[in-house]
């Protein structure tokens, strides 16, 4: 069942998609059995104390554990590139919880600003949820169960977008790639070593002086044509749009966006200033349904161009420092200042920012994602002019809302590829999202896998991480095992920073491993897209904690690495150095199922209980449940070669299976 409670003057987010009407809160408990305290007196506040057995899922993209107990999160969508343990914000406000335990209990805190979640962080037993303003939707979802509350919930927040089929395929991706013979190599390394791949992506370097929906000439000289001939590869190539639109005279974008008032405005009227990758831009005020259709419909120059695929970026939105902010730190430090004047754009930036004295640098950061900034423009909602810090963690929902608008009238019958890195709940309409800069880290692996089940809830299905690590250099053992986790997550994509070690597969030694465990995704894809897309057709997760599946085994619901896969699999990837292998809970009885690097299967059916499994770097392990089966195709060099006809099924016997594509 559920309950919508209002608290004074919400923002109408576009998160819940079901109408109905809100209670107005009359001072009463709202959870069910589960006594409460809510106060609206200086801002919002709701306050319980948890059983000691209740877990806490949700919150889709954040820190720490899938039991979300034990720490903080706040909400407030930011570009942090480095997600170590501490960190309590990340890129998306997904701000849905789940208690369960002998109730189970879900809370979705519709508000659209900075709001936190303190799980047993100051007290274990007690969880607290505070906002600045007492102004949001409140909905309390009862249930049967964790699974049964998800589901009520996705079924009020609208059908999960649905990636094309190619998308599935695996994408190589690297800030870095900037002519059409950086791409045409990257296309050949993978193709003359038989690893298969369906997707290149295109960071900022393919645009002309990183301004959106442009291609520079120099390096991309006949741009239609070479989306032509990689298309003759089966390749998919996936440009990057950020946020910011260059202020740049003579730039139509620009131009248009100023002489139409659809950018983001200071208090007095004038158009905002930030400091992105370009240089000084404006910001597209994607909250104005205009402005969003406006800006939308820009994705067409380049699908135009052959393009059916892009990934959304910077829509935090990141600030490297806006106009307020530089004239500020001018003043503090006078002549440093000089090598950031916005002017010069990421290189600029980049090539200026180890020239800067130490002291000046700290200066620098602090100005960097200033909050301050945010407090500084304004949105035009249906003729309403809202502060941007009110609705902060709906511009990337808002600006990847405006692609997914636009490509669904550009093509009506063609499904696109599409994913952002900043969302609220309610983008998961639109398309998907990868978790953002994380490092070439064991611990990050992990990191990966947890987030997985807890998106999945928030209604965000194609989903996945920069596999190798997109900071810092990773290793091959790195890459294998995380790929071996990649296998199975909807976006399988290896991305990795400027600046990094060469993070493609064929760079490294034994590349016949990397054939071999991706070539494992492509044999498995029939059933990955099957299980994605029923998944999003009837509100139902992808992955599960296997405290899902499991409510009354402790064992498994205290487990927090491995996960369970549509209704036949439970994955258990491996992701320490120098292991050979890795211990596994099985909740039931369960076949071990180990992709071989020659082609076989080793297949071995383990008893319910703990095991130590053997997995050498080049095999992937998955487990099947018990009585079910999986459909196992050939490996191809892309999804469009797979042979249905060479499906078999491989599980327990007598299973029936139905493929969906
Ligand atoms: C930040 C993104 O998170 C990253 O993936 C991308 O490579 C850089 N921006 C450059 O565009």
């Amino acid at each position: 069942m559920v309950s919508k409670y209002a608290f004074g003057s919400p923002f109408e987010t576009e998160a819940v998609t079901a109408e109905f009407p809100a209670a107005a809160y009359t001072g009463q408990a709202v959870c069910g059995d589960i006594p409460v305290d809510i106060s609206v007196e200086n801002g919002f506040s709701f306050s319980f104390e948890m059983d000691s057995a209740d877990v806490v899922y949700g919150l889709g993209e954040a820190n720490r554990g899938i039991n979300k107990r034990g720490y903080r999160y706040v909400s407030n969508c930011t570009d942090d590139p480095h997600h170590t343990e501490e960190k309590v914000s990340l890129y998306g406000a997904h701000n849905f919880i789940i208690i369960s335990g002998k109730s189970h209990v879900g809370l979705f805190f519709d508000y659209p600003s900075t709001i936190s979640f303190d799980i047993g962080y100051t007290r274990p037993d007690r969880l607290t949820v505070r906002c600045e303003r007492a102004d949001l939707y409140l909905y309390v979802i009862t249930g049967g169960s964790a699974c049964d509350v998800a589901k009520q919930f996705r079924g009020i927040i609208g059908k999960s977008y649905i990636a094309p089929k190619y998308a599935f395929g695996f994408g190589q991706s690297r800030w870095g790639y900037k002519t059409a013979e950086d791409i045409e190599a990257v296309v050949s390394g993978y193709r003359d070593h038989q690893i298969p791949i369906d997707m290149v992506y295109m960071d900022i370097d393919y645009m002309q002086d990183y301004k959106d929906f442009t291609v520079n000439p120099e390096r991309f000289p006949d741009f239609a044509a070479f989306v032509q001939r990689m298309k003759e590869q089966k390749i998919h190539l996936i440009p990057i749009i950020d946020a910011g639109v260059k202020i740049e005279q003579g730039y139509d974008i620009y131009e248009e966006g100023v002489e139409k008032g659809y950018f983001c405005k200071r208090e007095d009227g004038s158009d905002f200033v930030a400091a992105v990758w370009p240089g000084w831009t404006h910001f597209p005020d994607v909250l104005n349904p205009e402005a969003r259709a406006w800006f939308g419909g820009k994705y067409q120059i380049l699908t135009d161009l052959g393009i059916d695929g892009f990934w959304n970026d910077m829509n935090e939105p990141a600030i490297f420092y806006s106009e307020e902010g530089i004239k500020e730190l001018n003043q503090a430090i006078g002549d440093h200042v000089r090598a950031f004047d916005g002017a010069g754009g990421a290189e600029n930036i980049l090539d200026n920012a180890h020239a800067v004295p130490h002291e000046a640098r700290a200066i620098l950061e602090q100005i960097q994602n200033n909050q301050e900034d945010y407090r500084r423009f304004y949105h035009n909602v249906n003729g309403k002019k809202v502060r941007h810090d009110l609705v902060h963690n709906l511009f990337g929902f808002n600006m990847t809302r405006a692609a997914g608008e636009a490509l669904r009238k550009i093509a009506p019958d063609k499904k696109m590829l599409l994913f952002s890195r900043s969302s609220y709940i309610g983008m998961h309409r639109y398309g998907g999202i990868w978790t953002g800069d994380n490092q070439s880290w064991w611990s990050h692996i992990l990191l990966n896998l947890k987030m997985m089940p807890s998106l999945n809830m928030c209604g965000f299905l194609y989903t996945g991480a920069d596999l190798g690590g997109f900071g810092s250099d990773t290793t091959r053992d790195l890459l294998l095992r995380w790929l071996a986790l990649g296998v199975f997550t909807p976006l399988m994509r290896n991305h990795t920073a400027l600046g990094t070690r060469e993070q493609e597969c064929y760079q490294f030694e034994h590349i016949e491993d990397f054939r071999h465990v991706i070539g494992v995704r492509y044999r498995l894809i029939p059933y990955l897209y099957s299980e994605y897309v029923k998944a999003a057709q009837n509100d139902d997760m992808y992955f599960r904690p296997l405290g899902f599946d499991y409510p009354d085994d402790r064992r498994a619901v205290e487990t927090e690495d491995q996960l369970l896969l549509g209704n036949e699999v439970m994955i258990a990837p491996v992701y320490t150095q120098n292991v050979s292998g890795r211990t596994v809970y099985l909740p039931e009885e369960m076949k071990f199922v180990k992709f071989m690097p020659d082609g076989s299967l080793y297949e071995e059916i383990l008893g319910q209980g703990t095991h130590y499994v053997e997995v050498a770097l080049n095999e992937v392990p998955l487990f099947i449940r018990k009585g079910r089966c999986i459909p196992v195709v050939d490996a191809a060099q892309s999804v469009d070669a797979i042979d249905m006809d060479t499906v078999q099924y491989l599980g327990y016997d007598g299973a029936a299976y139905e493929i969906v594509s």
